[in-house]
Parts: structure tokens; sequence; C-alpha cells
């Protein structure tokens, strides 16, 4: 299926995979996720910053989500083998924590790889809603766990998960909601913006509601810079992309080949960066706004925070959520923690 303005050849087009006015797909996927004129409008707002930026969200087209799944993949990668691998551990204390009954909103689920773990461990879940940005993926994901998963109530969503987007009651089954954030996304966010999006989460899910969340932790600048600019250049080529994206769907001029890629550690601010910087002093036409380009002056594409257990217990109390478990691997580079509603918020 495809998006409202997505710039896809229309031969790839069939009827069903159109969406109608009120934004339901007629597989029954609810669609809010940004169109056309809002990307134009978040990219020139970006360009004028005086560090340049583009949201991170962007990244993620069809082509950029499969270029994220081959960095998972990736031996230098260690985020997502090391997430499983404490999900598999720790799946039925987690399950039990979470107890029977739960809907599980997937926030930027993806291709959903670590949902069934989650899913196969839990007592009588009562729903499945993942919200992700990609119809692409979005769809492909959830046909196969509702294949998978007969007796599952499976929701999709397609949204900005940064945006309010409502999630339907699926009563008298749902007992209590639970937003699922892996991957450590978290990180992806500013300080401020993490606190906001946890929140929104706590709002979601209410009183007695909780948050499991992946959280990357700090660790060796030696492994952090090769799992964000790999040999093989999967990290490069998913940034590069949106260059292309730009192109294709905003009909800018930018020439990928008069970029290049540039990722690093910034101890300061305790993130990996990650930018696409001009190789030259160049100007760029988009929708017929002249932006110019100094040799070496960059965009600043995605940032990846990572965190100490008592940074993140503080960023959660910001939004009202107390951590109430932790899960990590022996060498403490990724946590997975449940959060909970404290009592007297929402
Ligand atoms: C989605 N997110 C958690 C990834 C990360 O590790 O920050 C995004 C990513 N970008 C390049 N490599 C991975």
């Amino acid at each position: 299926m495809i998006r409202k303005d997505d710039n896809v050849q229309l031969d790839e087009i069939s009827e069903e995979g159109l969406v109608s006015e009120d934004g339901v797909v007629p597989g029954g996927v609810t669609d809010v996720s940004p169109d056309r004129d809002e990307f134009l409008a978040d990219v020139l707002a970006g360009l004028k910053n005086p560090q340049k930026s583009v949201p991170a969200k962007y990244l993620y087209d069809r082509k950029g989500s499969r270029l994220f799944d081959r960095i998972c993949g990736l031996d230098e990668y260690y985020p997502t083998r090391t997430e499983i691998e404490i999900m598999q551990d720790y799946v039925h204390e987690m399950a039990d924590v979470l107890g029977r009954g739960c809907v599980i909103v997937e926030y930027g689920s993806g291709s959903s790889t670590k949902t069934p773990i989650l899913l196969d461990a839990l007592e009588s879940p009562a729903a499945y809603v993942p919200v992700d940005i990609c119809m692409e993926h979005l769809t492909e994901a959830a046909e196969e766990l509702s294949r998978d998963y007969p007796g599952i109530a499976v929701h999709p969503i397609c949204a900005d998960f940064t945006q309010d987007f409502d999630v339907p009651s699926f009563a008298p089954h749902e007992r209590r909601r639970v937003a699922y954030f892996p991957g450590s996304t978290i990180g992806n966010f500013p300080p401020a913006k993490a606190v906001a999006c946890l929140q929104s989460m706590a709002d979601l899910v209410g009183p007695g509601g909780g948050v499991l969340i992946g959280v990357d932790l700090k660790k060796d600048p030696a492994i952090l810079e090769p799992a964000y600019d790999d040999c093989e250049g999967v990290t490069r080529d998913f940034t590069m992309n949106l260059l292309t994206r730009m192109n294709r769907e905003l009909g800018s001029d930018f020439r990928p080949d008069a970029f290049r890629f540039k990722s690093f550690w910034n101890e300061t601010d305790g993130r990996i960066e990650m930018h696409i910087e001009s190789c030259c002093e160049q100007t760029v036409r988009i929708n017929g706004c002249v932006t110019s380009f100094k040799e070496s002056e960059t965009i600043h594409t995605e940032s990846s925070h990572k965190f100490s257990l008592s940074q993140f217990a503080e960023i959660a109390a910001s939004a009202n959520l107390n951590v109430d478990r932790v899960w990590s691997d022996d060498k403490n580079l990724f946590s997975v923690q449940y959060l909970t509603v404290v009592n007297g918020s929402c």
C-alpha cells in the first residue's frame, strides 16, 4: 500500500493501495503521516537554521527503512542484537510485570522484528497496535503479524508518533495499555523532546499503564563510532538517501556526489551525530528557494544520545514516569526498562 502523497510510479499503485479522505486505508490502516507540504515546510525551516538540519524522521522512506533494517544486522551495530538478547533472556520476567490482557502500542514499529518475542511470552494480549511513519513497512509487518497471531487484534497506525494519534479501546479484553518503544529511538530526540515523547506515552497509557523501552547506554566511543559509520557504508547510504528523497519528492536539485556523509561522537552532549557535508561551496534550489552551502558546511540529520541509568531515570521522572525495572546484558551495552506512570499524573 502507499501513502497519500508518495511520489511513486503509477504502475506500482493499485486502486486498493489508495487512501480515502478520512485517512483510513481500505486494508484497515489509519494514515496520519506527514504529507509533502509538511515535508517541504520542515526542510525549508531546517535549512534556515545556522546549523542546517532536517528532522530524522524523513530518513525513513521505503528505501531508508530498508537500509535501516540492514544497519540492524551489521556486525558493528551492536544495539539490535544486544536488545534481542536481553528480550530473549528476560521476556518472561517482562511478561509477568506487564500482566494479562495488555494492549501493546509499538512506537516506530518498522519491521516489528522484536515484537514476536514479546507477543509469544505475554498472557492473552488484547491487541497489538504498530505505529510507524512508513506505510509500506507498516503494512508488510502488520500483515505478517496478523497471519502469525490470528488470535490478536492488529490495528496499524501510519503516523509520526511525535504527533498526537488515537488508539481505539479494545474493551472488554483490554486490561492495561503498554507503550513499547524498542531500539533506543528515544536517543534520537534532544533531551526536552525525549521528555515530551515519554510524557505523551504516559498520557496515552494512563494510570496503571506502562512503557517498555530500549535505552542504549554510555560506552567507549571506540564501540560507538564504527556502529554509526560501518565499513560497508550502509549508514552512509541510509543518510545520503535523504538527498535523493528530497529531489524526488520536493523537486530539489541536490547533487548527491557533491556531498559526503560524516559521523562522530560528541562527548559534551553525549551523542553520536550524523551529518551530510557539502564537498564544495554550492547552491541548491528547493521549490524555488535557494539555499547556499559553504565548503564543509553540514546538514545535521540525526543524533543518537547514549545514557547512564541515572541520566535516563531523571528524564523519565520529568515525564512523570518511574523506572520500575531495568534489564541489561552482561557487558552493560544496552538496557530494556519498564517505566510506570507516577500516581496522580495524567
Ligand atoms: C532508530 N535509531 C535508534 C537508530 C540509532 O541507533 O540511533 C538510528 C540510526 N541511524 C543510523 N544508524 C542507526
